[in-house]
């Protein structure tokens, strides 16, 4: 007993130790920063708040004069040195620039899209992947990122949900705080850590139809309950900043929301960081007929407490004249420059100003490539798989690899690789035809489609004679890396060109078909869905496409990815969501009225009627969570320790899960609640929990979810957070649409 109370006094004094030895770094910061403050020009101290792009043109006059704080998109690292010896060896003051860029996911070796990186639901590996990503970058000198994204949306439609991590807030919270550990590292001054830039604050994945940057008409409590607790969490896991989103949110454009940056951002959730506008966000302000000028523009912003303004003008050109109207005060812009001058000292940026390109890892090593890989493997969900026609079969001796995306080195990157090259990347036809060489399988290639957009399937008459004379054809399918991304908003999600044509081409061969689609967003293939024998998505997986998609083809690897978003059966169904509303007549297969079946003339009535397309119905193509393996997995004896917890307690819930099929595998286990009634209608299902384990055939293990009940509450119509007592159910599955209905209490 004695030896625990002393382990846990030695802890308290470490813990107090390491806190007040960054305190004490944090007040050394201060008095430098007084010291600097006192010494700065209203103009020098203007200046700290701007950001330029590496191409400005009298950049280095401007840095030399102490005009700019920080500069993006300059990552040679020669020019990344020359432009910061200007500002630390020739500036008056020589405060050091940030060098940012968006690193998105990965910068050199480049690992799957955020959303495909989502679907590995694994944090820990994404976090490597991070710290990979972060490594890279600061070897060149960048030591600001603009990730995470934490950007939920509903709609596929929207070209950024390629570089969010899906539709769920928790998902969102917890990758957006893995990437920020992973860029953040132990301590900001570690040169190879980046400092993390949350973005966009708020709601800019709520554009409406789907079409980028436009306006978010949001709810006040789905803005509180699905959009911003992702940034709570990042901001806990200690995020150095945010950046603003270009969108308004009812009626009011982010970069100059008060209420949401002054109020509750600084003030309610103490955030000290830096908050950076989006680019030409603060001049926008005017675009959206929110301010006359740009001075009102920089005026909303300051208010707001934007530190930066990125790329636009309007804090350089009307800052001093709004300071000098006593209408911004100087106590304001030194809280901004404070904030932005912290960063730098944290990074170490004062002592250690100049990245160290010689004494950093090598870009694209095998460490980072392996973590690329893995990351890619985990990323790929297994929707279809009938009669194992996946993993390989050792009897198939010839295939017929099909389709653009076989060999599109730069479209399995993904969209934002500013720093990736294509000529890096190992295509599946490039691995498979390695893999096939030991093995003795005969690869035959048809392109099929120039692009995956382009109409005319090439070669016709030999691609079927070639599928004819296979044993089984390997599709490659799905959008170029330029179809989702910023602005590349698409209003038809289905196979683009001619891919539906192909695909039924290929299927009157009689033989085999495994789908591998890569994209940028869910697509919706269903009317060839019935052609495919095995469907793997694999997003745009990155360098590492081929190696990791070769493994998982012929069974090196069991798929294990699941869903983290909605994939719906036809555009017309967006929004649909897993955590959507019950309404009063929620539909049903039994009362779903389907279009066909209607007969001529038939009556209108109001009776008897549910919440349902007549064409599409209600149900999705695949669900949220799910995803499909090569093994099988038991879920059973799910138990909830204390079915009447108080609020504030935690719930203790276990599973065993148990490997019953062939293969090894790791399977995602998944635990959805809902609240039966409340003072707002609940969500019919939310994800609390997951944890993903491995298994061996024939292994099984205990699995311990704690959810503190703390996090089952949401804002009520007072907008007041509340956990409220009552009945709940509860799920323990692989997916959204699995496991057993449990039930437990909350008391008060
Ligand atoms: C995007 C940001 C990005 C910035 C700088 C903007 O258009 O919305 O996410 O960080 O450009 O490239």
């Amino acid at each position: 007993m004695n030896k625990i109370i002393s382990v846990l006094l030695l802890a308290v004094l470490a813990f107090c130790l390491v806190g007040c030895e960054s305190n004490q770094q944090s007040k050394s910061f201060d008095k430098q920063i007084d010291k600097l403050l006192k010494q700065m020009t209203i103009e020098e101290k203007i200046g700290q708040l701007i950001q330029k792009n590496g191409d400005h043109s009298n950049l280095d006059e401007l840095i030399r004069e102490g005009r700019i704080g920080s500069v993006l998109n300059q990552v040679d690292p020669i020019q990344v040195t020359r432009i910061q010896k200007i500002a630390v060896e020739e500036s008056r003051l020589g405060i050091p620039l940030l060098i940012g860029r968006d690193v998105i996911h990965g910068f050199r070796t480049i690992l799957p899209i955020p959303l495909g990186q989502a679907a590995t639901w694994n944090p820990d590996l994404v976090e490597q992947g991070a710290r990979v990503a972060a490594t890279e970058a600061a070897s060149q000198g960048v030591r600001w990122g603009f990730a995470p994204m934490i950007d939920v949306t509903r709609d596929p439609r929207w070209g950024r949900i390629a570089e969010g991590f899906g539709e769920d807030h928790l998902l969102n919270g917890l990758f957006g705080s893995a990437v920020v550990r992973g860029f953040q590292g132990d301590s900001l001054s570690d040169p190879s850590s980046i400092a993390a830039c949350v973005k966009h604050f708020a709601a800019y994945g709520w554009a409406e139809g789907g079409r980028d940057y436009n306006t978010a008409n949001i709810s006040e409590n789905d803005l509180y309950d699905i959009i911003l607790p992702p940034f709570k969490m990042t901001i806990d896991a200690g995020a150095a900043s945010i950046m603003t989103a270009f969108n308004e949110i009812n009626g009011v454009p982010a970069t100059g929301h008060f209420p949401l940056l002054n109020t509750l951002l600084r003030d309610q959730w103490g955030f000290n960081g830096v908050v950076l506008s989006d680019w030409e966000s603060v001049s926008q302000m005017q675009v959206h007929g929110y301010t006359p000028n740009a001075k009102e523009s920089a005026y909303k912003a300051i208010q707001a407490t934007v530190d930066m303004e990125m790329a636009s003008t309007t804090f350089e050109e009307n800052l001093m004249a709004l300071i000098e109207e006593g209408r911004v005060t100087e106590k304001q812009i030194d809280d901004a420059v404070r904030r932005i001058l912290t960063l730098k000292f944290k990074l170490g940026l004062f002592d250690n100003p100049y990245g160290h390109t010689a004494e950093f890892p090598q870009l694209l090593n095998d460490n980072h490539l392996d973590v690329a890989k893995r990351l890619a493997q985990e990323s790929v969900v297994m929707l279809k798989n009938v009669n194992g026609v996946l993993p390989v079969s050792s009897s198939v001796k010839r295939i017929a690899v099909i389709g653009p995306l076989a060999e599109a080195p730069h479209d399995q990157l993904g969209t934002w690789i500013f720093d990736g090259k294509k000529e890096d990347a190992i295509t599946p036809l490039q691995s498979i035809r390695e893999y096939a060489k030991g093995k003795g399988i005969e690869i035959i290639y048809h392109r099929g489609l120039e692009l995956s957009r382009s109409l005319e399937i090439l070669n016709k008459n030999t691609l079927l004679n070639d599928v004819k004379r296979s044993d089984l054809v390997l599709l490659f399918i799905g959008e170029e890396s330029i179809l989702s991304g910023e602005s590349h908003c698409l209003a038809d999600i289905s196979l683009l060109g001619g891919q539906i044509e192909m695909l039924k081409l290929v299927a009157t061969a009689g033989k085999p078909v495994v789908a591998t689609i890569l994209a940028g967003r869910p697509v919706t293939f269903e009317v060839v869905e019935p052609s495919l024998d095995a469907i793997l998505y694999a997003w745009h997986p990155g360098t590492m496409a081929g190696p990791a998609l070769t493994d998982i083809l012929f069974g090196v690897v069991s798929p294990s990815g699941k869903l983290p978003v909605t994939f719906p059966r036809h555009v017309g169904q967006i929004p649909i969501y897993y955590n959507h509303k019950m309404t009063g007549k929620p539909a049903s297969d039994e009362t779903w009225e389907r279009l066909h079946d209607i007969p001529a003339e038939a009556p209108q009535l109001s009776i008897g009627n549910t919440s349902h397309y007549l064409d599409y119905g209600f149900e999705p193509m695949y669900s949220f969570g799910f995803g499909l393996s090569y093994t099988q997995f038991e879920i059973s004896s799910v138990k909830i320790h204390n079915t009447e917890p108080k609020v504030g307690d935690t719930l203790m819930v276990t599973a065993q899960i148990k490997n019953v099929g062939q293969f090894e595998g790791a399977e995602v286990v998944q635990v959805y609640t809902r609240q039966l009634f409340g003072s707002r209608t609940r969500p019919v299902k939310e994800l609390r929990d997951f944890k993903k384990i491995t298994l061996k055939p024939g292994q099984s293990e205990e699995l311990v979810f704690l959810i503190d009940t703390h996090s089952l509450g949401f804002h009520n119509p007072d907008m007041k957070y509340v956990v409220e007592s009552g009945n709940y159910y509860l799920w323990v599955g692989n997916s959204s649409r699995s496991g057993e209905k449990m039930e437990f209490q909350i008391v008060n």
